[in-house]
């Protein structure tokens, strides 16, 4: 969250993904001139997850400012689901509040390609 670069926004998030072997990746949200451009922090620590040769996934967390626990945008967790479907996400505010959601409770029907072909 810290290395957030949020400067159209100023809402910094801070994200970490755990493999199954034990390895922890971090990513934070990456904004841009043209906004659309704009990544999130989870599909960051999930990139530099998938980037580093990792493939295996047991949770995810994010952090931000909030007031309650904040919960993934469907773009990331359609990207989470890629890899992981079983996956835990523990969501948090900087005060230590948080909530753990399996992804199928949050997303319960992603996009599946084999599904419409
Ligand atoms: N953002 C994240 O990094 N993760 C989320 O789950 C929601 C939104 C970022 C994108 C943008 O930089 C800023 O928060 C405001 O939407």
């Amino acid at each position: 969250m810290a290395r957030a670069y949020a400067p159209y926004s100023a809402f910094p998030v801070g994200a970490a993904i755990t493999t199954t072997s034990g390895r922890i990746f971090s990513g934070c949200n990456v904004e841009n001139a043209s906004y659309g451009a704009t990544t999130c922090a989870e599909r960051i620590a999930v990139y530099n997850a998938i980037s580093s040769g990792e493939r295996s996934f047991a949770a995810i967390a994010l952090v931000a400012r909030t007031a309650q626990p904040p919960v993934p945008c469907g773009l990331c967790l359609q990207v989470i689901n890629e890899f992981a479907s079983e996956i835990l996400i523990v969501m948090a505010n900087v005060e230590g509040m948080a909530r753990i959601c399996s992804l199928k409770e949050l997303l319960p029907e992603p996009f599946l390609f084999s599904k419409h072909i």
